[in-house]
């Protein structure tokens, strides 16, 4: 038997839901094993506040520092109840994947921004923690983003060409073509508008299942106007994307553009849904024409109208990481605790066929236990 490797990964993503933790053996580093795992709702309040910092606002370092506090409290308590669940001590735990909140992400300005305090971490949990995994990328001239296609190519790559779909706030795709080529790049909008949507209409933080959207029907003068309107759609990749772009002023413009009083609000959210599935299929068909099967994960691969609408536009199987072993809410967790499991093995993670870097990085910082 191999000693155990053991890493925490912790992601909040763009949807600022919560935080998805994992803690899990990397022995054999190709075949992690989950021996724990949890998810915590982000308070509302501290939610608000990371949502205000992505805009623009007084004051914002100081709040910047206390919501990075609040979240690595969030991220200590994750970390603790990892442990308690699999009865491992804290000094068997080799370091803490921490990715922290994204509130601003401007790469081709030179920087991308996660807040977080992983001092705090290590201090509240006895376990050093590596965080900050995106800077050295831009630093190098790339994206910063998307940082998952190295791990999904350790972990799900096979013989056949595939796709990794994650629906999370953005999405993003990585191409495995079979024969160790890795590309990967995000494709727009997953979740983050059709949350703003359902939100605004319903007070529903989302809608699950897509069954609200169910009730509509897609408008497919609204979804080409939604597609035409925005440049960075037709961008090649690498590219990458954020709250920065597809946010509540994006999406008011458009409707307002188009004019929309002849749509039910359900329309609206059935033609937001097309745009997600639209627009990754679009890009696995024009990038991966050979890709016979997509992995979805992400909380989106929840949502089955949308996994329906997908399967709809893709002549490739299209079937949740679940079915490879992997929930689909733990696999940008178990991201994490494989980039923290990299750094500490020197294995670059950043992949410049990916980010479009200068050179391949070695990511994050790490701060001792
Ligand atoms: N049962 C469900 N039905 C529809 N959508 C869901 C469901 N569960 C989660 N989601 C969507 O997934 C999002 C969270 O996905 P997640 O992978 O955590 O994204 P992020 O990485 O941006 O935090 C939610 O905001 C919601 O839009
Ligand atoms: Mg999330």
């Amino acid at each position: 038997m191999a000693q155990p490797l053991l890493y925490i990964g912790l992601m909040s993503g763009t949807s600022t839901d919560g935080v998805d933790a994992v803690l899990a053996d990397f022995a054999v580093s190709s075949k992690p094993t989950t021996l724990s795992s949890v998810s915590l709702p982000m308070p509302q309040a501290l939610r608000q506040q990371f949502l205000a910092l992505n805009i623009a606002g007084p004051n914002e370092l100081q709040r910047a520092a206390l919501a990075g506090n609040a979240l690595a409290e969030l991220y200590a308590q994750a970390s603790l109840e990892l442990l308690a669940q699999a009865s491992v001590r804290p000094e068997q735990v080799r370091a803490i994947g921490a990715h922290g909140q994204t509130v601003r992400h401007a790469p081709a300005a030179g920087y991308t921004i996660q807040i977080n305090a992983p001092a705090v971490l290590a201090q509240r949990t006895g376990i050093a923690v590596i965080a900050d995994f995106r800077s050295r990328d831009v630093a190098a001239q790339g994206q910063g983003a998307p940082l998952v296609p190295a791990f999904h190519h350790a972990i799900f790559s096979g013989e056949q060409p595939r796709a990794v779909l994650n629906l999370g706030g953005i999405a993003n795709v990585t191409l495995l073509d079979g024969a160790g080529g890795i590309r990967g790049f995000d494709t727009g909008p997953a979740n983050v508008l059709l949350d703003l949507w359902v939100h605004a209409r319903t007070g529903r933080a989302y809608d699950a299942d897509g069954a609200w959207a169910r009730t509509g029907r897609c408008n497919q003068a609204l979804l080409e106007h939604l597609l035409s309107s925005e440049p960075w759609f037709e961008l090649a990749p690498p590219k990458s994307t954020g709250r920065d772009l597809f946010n509540w002023a994006w999406l008011v413009q458009r409707l307002e553009q188009f004019g929309v009083q002849e749509l039910s609000d359900q329309d609206i959210q059935a033609t937001l849904q097309k745009l997600t599935a639209s627009t990754v299929a679009h890009a696995i068909d024009h990038h991966a024409p050979d890709t016979r099967e997509v992995i979805v994960c992400g909380g989106g691969a929840l949502n089955t109208g949308l996994m329906q609408d997908l399967q709809g536009l893709l002549g490739a199987r299209v079937h949740p990481s679940s079915d490879l072993g992997v929930p689909v809410q733990l696999v940008e967790a178990l991201a994490f605790a494989w980039l923290a499991w990299a750094h500490d093995h020197g294995q670059a993670a950043g992949l410049p066929a990916v980010t479009g870097a200068s050179q391949a990085t070695v990511l994050g910082c790490r701060y001792p236990a």
